[in-house]
C-alpha cells in the first residue's frame, strides 16, 4: 500500500468514527514531528519513525502507552526544536493524560485544539515562546479533566481564561506566570475550589485583586506580582485561605493598607510584598503567625513602630522593612529570634540605639539598619562569627570599633560611614579574607588603613 494511502485511510479513521486507535496515534505522532521538528535541528526525535508499526511507537523517545497502545503520555524537555511549532490538530492525541513540551524554544501559537482533550490531565508547555491567546473558557468541553496546566515563561498574551466551575473538581495546579496576559483576573478562580497553586505574575493584569480567591481553601501558594498593576489592595477575605504557606504580592502596584486579617494564615511561611504603595501600620495580628520565617514588606509607605506582638515570629530567618516611614526604636526582641539572618531595616526613620544582643543568635549574616536615626554603640555580638554584610551608614552611631571585628572571618562587606566612630581602625581588618566592600568615611577614625 503506498503511504499516502495509510495517511488517507487513517485520517478516515479518525474523523469518521469515535473510537480512535493505536494507527491514529502513529499518525499524529507523524504530525507532531513533522511541526516540531524543523531545519534548525532535523536530528532531534531521530527515533521517532512515523512509517513504524503500532506498537513500536510506544517505545519512541519520551512516549507512554497503556495497555491498549494508546498514547497515554508525551513528555519532551530541554530539546532544542528552535523553529519548531505545535501542530494545530492536537485532538487526534485523543487518549493523552500527560503533555510536556517545555523547555524546547517552541514558535507559534497554542492551539485551541487542546482544550478539546477529553483525558488531558498534566498539560506543561512552560519556558518556551508560545505566542498568541489561550483558548478561551468556559465551556462544557473546556480542558474538561484539567488538573495541571503549566505555561509559565512564554510570550502568551490576551485575557486570561475563565475555567468555569467544572473545573472546581479537577484543577489543582495553574501557572500562567512570565507571560503577557492582560484585563482582570475572573472572578471565578474563587470557584476553583481543588487548587493548590497559582501563579500570575507577569506584567499586565490589572483591576482588582478578587476577593473571592480567599475561597481556595485548599491554596498553598500564591504569586501575584512581578509586575502586574493592580487598582486596590490585598483582599481582607485572603485571611480565610487557610492551608496557605506562600503568598507573593511583591511589586504589583497594591494601595491600602496591610489587612489585619492575615494574621489568621498559621500555616504561612512567606509572607512577600515588597514595592508596593501599602500604607498604614504593620498590623499587629502579624504575630499570630507561628511559621513565618521571611517577611518582606519593604518599599512601601509604612508608617508607625515595629509592633511588639511580631516578637512571636520566634521561626523568623528574614525581616526585611527597608524603605518605609517607621519609626520608633528596633525593639530588644529582634536579638532573641534564633534563627534570625537577614535584617534589613535601612530608609527609615529608627531611632534609639541598636538591640544590644544583636548577633547573639550566631546566625545574623545580614544586618542593614544605614540611612535611619540611631545612635549609640555597635553591639558585641556583631563580631560573631557568621555576619557577611554590616551596614550602619548614615546613622549616629559613636564609640570606638571593636578591635576583633572580622574574629569572624566571613565579614565581606563593612559599611560604617557618616556615623561619629572614633579611634583608631581596628589591625585585624588587614586579616579579614572575605572583605570586599569597606566604607569608613566621613566618621573621626585616625590611624592607617591596614
Ligand atoms: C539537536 O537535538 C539533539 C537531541 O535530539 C541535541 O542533542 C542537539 O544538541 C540538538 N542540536 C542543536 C544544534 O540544537
Ligand atoms: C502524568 O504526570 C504525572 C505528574 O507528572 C504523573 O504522576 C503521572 O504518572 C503521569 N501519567 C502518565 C500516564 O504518564
Ligand atoms: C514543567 O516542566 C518544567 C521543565 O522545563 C519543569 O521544571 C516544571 O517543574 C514542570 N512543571 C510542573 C508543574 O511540573
Ligand atoms: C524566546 O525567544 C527569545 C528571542 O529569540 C529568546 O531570547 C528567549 O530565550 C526565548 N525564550 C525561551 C523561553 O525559549
Ligand atoms: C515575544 O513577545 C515580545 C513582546 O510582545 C516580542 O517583542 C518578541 O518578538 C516575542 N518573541 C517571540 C520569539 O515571539
Ligand atoms: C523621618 O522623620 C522626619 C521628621 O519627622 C520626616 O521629615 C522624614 O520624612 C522621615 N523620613 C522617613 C524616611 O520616614
Ligand atoms: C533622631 O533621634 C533623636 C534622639 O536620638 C530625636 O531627638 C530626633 O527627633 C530624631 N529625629 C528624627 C528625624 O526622628
Ligand atoms: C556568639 O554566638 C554564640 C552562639 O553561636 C553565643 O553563645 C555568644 O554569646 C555570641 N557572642 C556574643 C558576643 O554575642
Amino acid at each position: 500500500m503506498p503511504p499516502f494511502l495509510v495517511v488517507f485511510i487513517l485520517l478516515l479513521l479518525h474523523t469518521t468514527s469515535s473510537s480512535a486507535s493505536p494507527e491514529c496515534d502513529v499518525y499524529a505522532l507523524g504530525k507532531l514531528k513533522a511541526s516540531l521538528v524543523t531545519t534548525s535541528n532535523a536530528t532531534a526525535l531521530g527515533d521517532w519513525d512515523p512509517a513504524a508499526p503500532s506498537p513500536a511507537h510506544c517505545s519512541f523517545s519520551g512516549v507512554t502507552c497503556d495497555a491498549g497502545a494508546r498514547v497515554v503520555a508525551i513528555n519532551i524537555m530541554a530539546l532544542s526544536l528552535h523553529g519548531g511549532t505545535l501542530p494545530l490538530d492536537l485532538e487526534l492525541f485523543d487518549a493523552l493524560a500527560n503533555l510536556t513540551i517545555a523547555a524546547c524554544g517552541l514558535l507559534g501559537h497554542f492551539p485551541a485544539s487542546l482544550h478539546a482533550l477529553p483525558f488531558l490531565r498534566h498539560l506543561n508547555l512552560s519556558n518556551n515562546n508560545l505566542t498568541g491567546a489561550l483558548p478561551s473558557g468556559p465551556g462544557h468541553r473546556y480542558f474538561p479533566s484539567l488538573e495541571l496546566l503549566d505555561v509559565y515563561n512564554n510570550n502568551l498574551s490576551g485575557p486570561l481564561p475563565s475555567f468555569g466551575a467544572e473545573h472546581a473538581v479537577t484543577l489543582r495546579y495553574l501557572h500562567l506566570g512570565g507571560n503577557y496576559f492582560s484585563g482582570v483576573i475572573p472572578d471565578d478562580y474563587g470557584d476553583l475550589d481543588k487548587l493548590e497553586y497559582i501563579n500570575l505574575a507577569a506584567y499586565c493584569l490589572s483591576g482588582l485583586v478578587p476577593a473571592s480567591l480567599g475561597r481556595l481553601k485548599r491554596l498553598r501558594e500564591m504569586y501575584m506580582g512581578y509586575y502586574n498593576q493592580f487598582d486596590g489592595g490585598i483582599p481582607a477575605e485572603f485571611g480565610d485561605l487557610e492551608a496557605l504557606v506562600l503568598l507573593d504580592m511583591s511589586s504589583c502596584c497594591l494601595t491600602g493598607p496591610i489587612p489585619p486579617e492575615l494574621g489568621q494564615l498559621k500555616l504561612l511561611n512567606t509572607l512577600y510584598m515588597f514595592l508596593n504603595w501599602l500604607s498604614g501600620d504593620i498590623p499587629p495580628a502579624l504575630g499570630e503567625l507561628k511559621n513565618l520565617a521571611s517577611l518582606d514588606l519593604s518599599m512601601n509607605e509604612l508608617y508607625g513602630k515595629i509592633p511588639a506582638s511580631l516578637a512571636k515570629l520566634t521561626n523568623l530567618k528574614l525581616l526585611n522593612l527597608f524603605g518605609n516611614y517607621l519609626h520608633g526604636v528596633i525593639p530588644e526582641f529582634v536579638a532573641d529570634l534564633l534563627n534570625l539572618e537577614v535584617l534589613q531595616l535601612w530608609d527609615n526613620n529608627f531611632s534609639g540605639h541598636l538591640p544590644a544582643g544583636l548577633g547573639k543568635n550566631g546566625r545574623l549574616k545580614k544586618l542593614n539598619v544605614g540611612n535611619n536615626n540611631l545612635s549609640g554603640h555597635l553591639p558585641a555580638g556583631l563580631r560573631n562569627y557568621s555576619l557577611k554584610t554590616l551596614d550602619v551608614s548614615y546613622n549616629h552611631l559613636t564609640g570606638h570599633l571593636p578591635p576583633d571585628i572580622c574574629t569572624s572571618g566571613n565579614l565581606e562587606k563593612l559599611v560604617l560611614m557618616e556615623n561619629v566612630f572614633f579611634g583608631p581602625i581596628p589591625v585585624s581588618l588587614g586579616d579579614c579574607k572575605m572583605l570586599r566592600h569597606v566604607y569608613l568615611n566621613n566618621n573621626f577614625l585616625s590611624g592607617p588603613i591596614p
